[in-house]
């Protein structure tokens, strides 16, 4: 089982144990999680990226939102102009802070990359310094 399939495996329970999956909110951050794991195997083909780094940035696309589901739980609400409540941060407290992320991924050779990837996917303007380019797919 490659890295994305187990993370996704983690994921499903994950969900299922923490909320309400006819909770309209967490059912449309579903939805959308899915969509965006479906576009980066789509960019990943497209780019011709190697199986390894695909299945990594597969498990990012999964695992970017994860902030939002336990936002919907507690704020009722994804507009974080008036909460300011940032999604991406909380998500990379979620997985990091308690090692959650073992979890999910059984390897820790990948959580510069994906803790990167989540801390600077809601950025308007991310700040390339410190980033390889493997990280920013220069
Ligand atoms: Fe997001």
């Amino acid at each position: 089982m490659n890295m994305y399939m187990s993370a996704n495996k983690c994921f499903h329970q994950y969900i299922k144990n923490n909320f309400d999956t006819e909770d309209e909110k967490i059912m449309h951050k579903l939805k959308h999680t899915y969509q965006v794991v479906n576009n980066a195997k789509y960019i990943c083909e497209k780019l011709n990226l190697d199986e390894l780094n695909t299945d990594i940035a597969m498990v990012i696309a999964l695992l970017h939102d994860i902030g939002r589901f336990t936002q919907a739980k507690e704020m009722q609400t994804f507009r974080e102009d008036i909460t300011s409540y940032d999604h991406a941060t909380l998500g990379v407290k979620l997985l990091f802070d308690n090692n959650e992320i073992r979890n999910f991924v059984s390897n820790a050779e990948y959580d510069e990359i994906i803790k990167k990837a989540i801390a600077n996917h809601s950025k308007y303007i991310f700040d390339e310094k410190g980033l390889s380019p493997l990280e920013i797919l220069d």
